[in-house]
């Protein structure tokens, strides 16, 4: 190529670039899928502008990142905490976006009191169930017509691909399960629902899964979707076996979201690693407190090029895609699973710049 044609061809690359990069990403996957983001308490309050506009330039799916878990929104029997959810569901539907529900049950961040008599024993089965239908049917009523869809159960099945020994499981076994998704349908029959949980590479889990979708099927219980989480790191999951999952759930004839999405840019924390803060650990594990260095930048963009790559020619099959957060400032990946960390999960960097070109 002469000088001139090099020249030309390098204006035509900035300028397609650009334009890709200016290009709102609910515009560049309108024909793929929904795209989302959790969004916080502070920006369901609109305190910070910037961000408000990153948000409604980029997404048309929202979900509330706490607002709606059990001990934020139901944190006394009968009392009830609608601040925050009020204010996201407002602002969601100020947006005009496609509104998530997440989550009515789950083990974790759940109401002391929800699965606890006085003295902190386990509820009989009874109560549970009153407590369940209770606390599902209230959420559904408040916002019925304002909320798309539903993560229902959350996380149920662990890594052996065995139901987790959660209290309601304690209490009621696996029917939890199919109990909260009829407490859902009798609540807003117009309401989709959805299985949500994260790991959905192992396929442990995925065969788990798999039969638990068809005892919910068989029973002709609502069940619209499944969510894979994807909380994912630079060394997993198998990128091979996610997609594996996606096909066998869409193959179930139901809608795939992805409900999570982070990519952490930090060596990966192993589940058995001694963690205790010595300096010597804090270095290893947090090794970019002022910065990613470009290589592994480049490595990042690349391997979120490959999993939304995934995504979009299987596009067909996936209805949503949820990254958890906004900013890489905010995300929780920066205190788990250890305190402290400077990672780099998402979408968009700590000055709200898109970290990603050419997906
Ligand atoms: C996380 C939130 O991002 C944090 O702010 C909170 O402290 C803990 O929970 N799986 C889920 C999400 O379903 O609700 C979790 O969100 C992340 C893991």
């Amino acid at each position: 190529m002469n000088n001139k044609r090099i020249f030309i061809t390098l204006i035509a690359t900035l300028t397609l670039s650009s334009l890709f990069a200016d290009t709102p990403l609910k515009d560049r996957w309108a024909h793929d899928f929904l795209i989302g983001v959790a969004v916080n308490a502070r920006q369901a309050h609109t305190e910070n502008a910037a961000e408000d506009s990153v948000i409604s330039r980029h997404f048309n799916s929202l979900v509330p990142e706490n607002a709606m878990k059990s001990e934020v929104i139901h944190p006394q029997q009968g009392i009830w905490n609608w601040t925050e959810a009020d204010q996201f569901v407002d602002y969601a539907t100020s947006k005009g976006a496609a509104t998530i529900g997440h989550t009515l049950i789950w083990h974790s961040q759940l109401a002391p009191w929800f699965c606890k008599d006085s003295l902190g024993n386990l509820v009989s089965p009874d109560t549970l169930r009153a407590r369940m239908k209770d606390h599902i049917s209230t959420i559904l009523h408040r916002y019925k017509g304002k909320i798309k869809g539903y993560d229902v159960v959350n996380e149920a099945i662990v890594e052996d691909g065995s139901f987790r020994h959660s209290p309601f499981f304690q209490i009621l076994g696996w029917e939890y399960i199919p109990l909260a998704f009829q407490y859902a349908h009798e609540a807003d029959p117009d309401a989709e629902l959805y299985l949500n949980d994260y790991g959905q590479d192992n396929p442990a889990r995925r065969a788990s899964y798999l039969a638990l979708i068809d005892s919910l099927q068989a029973r002709g219980l609502r069940l619209d979707g499944i969510g894979m989480q994807t909380h994912i790191g630079m060394d997993y999951p198998l990128l091979d076996e996610y997609e594996k999952s996606l096909h066998a759930y869409a193959s179930k004839g139901l809608k795939v979201m992805v409900t999570e999405m982070d990519l952490s840019a930090l060596p990966t924390i192993s589940r058995s690693a001694d963690v205790a803060y010595t300096t010597e650990f804090k270095a290893k594990y947090d090794p970019y407190p002022n910065g990613l260095p470009d290589a592994v930048a480049a490595q990042w963009r690349s391997r979120i090029e490959a999993v939304l790559a995934i995504l979009l020619r299987n596009a067909q099959y996936v209805d949503r895609v949820t990254f958890w957060g906004l900013s890489d400032a905010d995300s929780w990946k920066n205190d788990y699973p250890m305190k402290g960390r400077t990672d780099y999960p998402l979408l968009f960097d700590r000055n709200l710049n898109i970290k990603i070109f050419n997906p």
